[in-house]
């Protein structure tokens, strides 16, 4: 199986510039020469190319709606056109806003696709929610069916229908939870793991309830939303362990900023750690238990 890098250089789902420049640096610490050493082609297809709409007027106190939405739509189709090719797709972001875009092309190829969420956050704030209005804090409200009684519509999204189950995703990582999403996570019944759980379970544990919860019923794409701001050393295996069965089918990797570091180094020690993770995740395809999916469209 062949791997499709589809880079996104888009901040606008949150204030702070820097995230953008997160496809470069993760190419410049040695991302492809890492997968080549691994066994399957890779086809760069280089990075998209995101306007900022002029006209883009706050939607509530949530900032750049228009430019969001746009910007997830491009992407929606770039992921769409790589997993129908067949690749393996990984989406280097970027802020977190970029999932809805990625898993919806994601969807549009494989509609029975679950959702593994790594990150500190939970972005499911609704726009009503949000504390901060920022749209990656929002990603997933945008995906799931049962909450769209609590969403309006936002200017930008009319493209998209939602399409994911509230059993179809698990969280693991999560330790910066806001009191409303905290109530939805309830509410709606979502598996997670906190970092505390992962502190007493164990990330191997953890992982076998993951995948038992989403594959027990039947095998399928897995869809990985690897936030590096999850990081703690212990989530490593995170990513290695679903791709055992080769089911791993499109993973994204964001909110690297490579202007937030404090110095060079922590910079490089960022950058160095996404390409460890993709590898780890696409790695274990190498093993031998890689057994291709049968395309579901
Ligand atoms: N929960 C906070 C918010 O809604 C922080 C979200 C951070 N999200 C992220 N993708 N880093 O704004
Ligand atoms: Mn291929
Ligand atoms: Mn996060
Ligand atoms: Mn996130």
């Amino acid at each position: 199986h062949s791997v499709a890098i589809v880079g996104a250089p888009f901040s606008k789902g949150q204030k702070r510039r820097g995230v953008e420049h997160g496809p470069k640096a993760i190419r410049d610490a040695g991302l492809v020469e890492r997968l080549s050493n691994l066994d399957y082609p890779v086809h760069d297809f280089g990075d998209l190319t995101f306007k900022h709409l002029e006209k883009d007027e706050h939607f509530m106190h949530v900032p750049f709606p228009r430019t969001v939405g746009r910007a997830n739509q491009l992407l929606s189709g770039a992921v769409s056109g790589a997993v129908g090719a067949g690749h393996t797709c990984l989406m280097l972001g970027g802020d977190h806003s970029l999932a809805i875009g990625s898993v919806e092309g994601h969807s549009q190829q494989c509609p029975d696709l679950c959702l593994i969420w790594v990150d500190a956050h939970a972005d499911i704030n609704t726009p009503l929610t949000s504390p901060s209005g920022n749209l990656h804090g929002q990603s997933v409200s945008f995906l799931l069916k049962d909450l769209q009684n609590k969403m309006p519509q936002v200017p930008g999204f009319s493209w998209m229908k939602p399409f994911l189950s509230a059993r179809d995703l698990v969280y693991i990582g999560l330790r910066d939870v806001d009191p409303g999403e905290h109530v939805i996570l309830k509410t709606m019944g979502i598996q997670y793991f906190s970092m505390r759980d992962i502190d007493r379970m164990g990330i191997q544990r953890v992982m076998e309830v993951t995948l038992d919860h989403l594959l027990a019923r039947k095998q399928r794409p897995i869809h990985l939303s690897f936030d590096i701001d999850a990081f703690d050393p212990s989530l490593a295996p995170a990513t290695g362990t679903p791709v055992n069965g080769g089911l791993l089918s499109v993973m994204d990797v964001v909110e690297v900023n490579p202007t937030l570091g404090a110095s060079p180094e922590a910079v490089e020690a960022t950058t160095s750690l996404a390409v460890d993770v993709i590898a780890s995740a696409l790695g274990q395809t190498r093993e031998g238990a890689h057994v291709a999916f049968p395309k579901i469209t």
